[in-house]
């Protein structure tokens, strides 16, 4: 079975084909970066004109590396949240617009689950049951995952996102956007030991997440320090990244023991970070967990972890019809 994948949900413009759910004949991405790396941020209506202006490029790009022509597509499928709403509608669009056209069955997915199948993108495949980390630039949440296309939710962030946090430190830092990776980048050259950070906890014992307070540890830390030097940015990039690390690392062990589950699933484009999956692995080592953390360009966005989920729901028997909508705010579980 042969399925396109199409994602638009943030500040990718990416399309991809998937043979039999797991055979990538070919995954675009399209970065809008430098569109957005100005602000320092991504800007919602600059983020949908650029989608209108590449997704038909990258579908068709899509289509011939994968050796394939619409004719030959036995589905779509496409993020509908959660996400910017205007830049998920033209993905949307696209998707209705072909299937109508061609007479093919589509789906909508949701893009957390869509994460969760980047890890079934590689070998080994992971089995049910396992607790999925995800952790991007808008969520940081952990799942037990059952059975195929069940999720229950174990515990998120009561503020920011990981990579959110990553994004406004290394602006606080003046290193530019997005931050994960620059972070990463700069805190090569850093101490991790050098500043103690804090770890939020909490009095409940909830396997939740909290940045916030980090943020503005490193915001004080900054504010008293300045002028900055080279030395100590890569310092403090260096004990800020240490201490998520920490925190993501603890939660996920602490929620993997408590459902007593052997497996563990990393994705999201936090979980491209090299010492996040050195201390997962680990960890997983230590004690006797199994880990899954798909290649880093498929932790980031990208549409072959749309076709691998909606492969899942067509076989499944779903179908979505011309009044599937987009959702900006669309929940993976409660
Ligand atoms: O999954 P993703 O591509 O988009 C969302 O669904 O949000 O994640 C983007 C986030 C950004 O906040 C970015 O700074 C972060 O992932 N990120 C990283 C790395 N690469 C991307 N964070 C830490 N280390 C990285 N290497
Ligand atoms: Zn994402």
């Amino acid at each position: 079975m042969l399925v396109l994948g199409i994602e638009t949900s943030c500040d990718e413009t990416a399309a991809a084909v998937l043979e039999d759910g797991d055979k990538l004949r070919s995954s675009i991405v399209a970065s809008q970066v430098s569109l957005h790396a100005e602000y320092g941020g991504v800007v919602p209506e600059l983020a949908s004109r650029r989608h209108l202006e590449t997704i038909l490029p990258v579908v068709e790009k899509a289509l011939r590396d994968g050796g394939v022509t619409l004719g030959d597509l036995d589905g779509i499928a496409v993020t509908q949240g959660p996400g910017l709403v205007g830049s998920l509608l033209v993905g949307l669009s696209v998707a209705k617009a072909m299937a109508y056209s061609q007479r093919l069955p589509f789906v909508g997915i949701n893009h957390l689950e869509g994460h969760i199948f980047a890890g079934f993108l590689q070998e080994p495949r992971p089995t049910y049951p396992f607790v999925a980390l995800l952790v991007s630039g808008g969520h940081t949440a952990l799942y037990h995952c059952p059975e195929p296309l069940h999720y229950r939710l174990l515990g998120k962030t009561r503020d920011d996102a990981a990579g959110e946090a990553f994004d406004k430190v290394a602006k606080l830092l003046g290193l530019g956007y997005p931050g994960g990776p620059i972070i990463e980048r700069t805190a090569r050259e850093g101490d991790p030991k050098t500043i103690p950070f804090p770890v939020a906890q909490f009095s409940d014992g909830a396997p939740d997440f909290s940045f916030s307070g980090l943020k503005t540890a490193v915001s004080l830390f900054v504010q008293k320090h300045r002028p900055l030097t080279p030395r100590l940015i890569a310092d403090i990039s260096a004990s800020f990244q240490a201490t998520v690390v920490k925190m993501l690392v603890r939660r996920t062990v602490r929620a993997a023991l408590r459902e007593r589950a052997r497996r563990i699933l990393v994705s999201g484009g936090v979980a491209a970070n090299r010492p996040l999956r050195e201390a997962l692995q680990g960890e997983a080592e230590d004690r006797g967990f199994e880990i899954f953390i798909p290649p880093p360009a498929l932790c980031t966005d990208n549409a072959a972890m749309i076709a691998a989920a909606g492969y899942a729901r067509l076989l499944a028997g779903e179908r979505a019809d011309l009044t599937l909508n987009a959702s900006a705010d669309l929940k993976l579980a409660e």
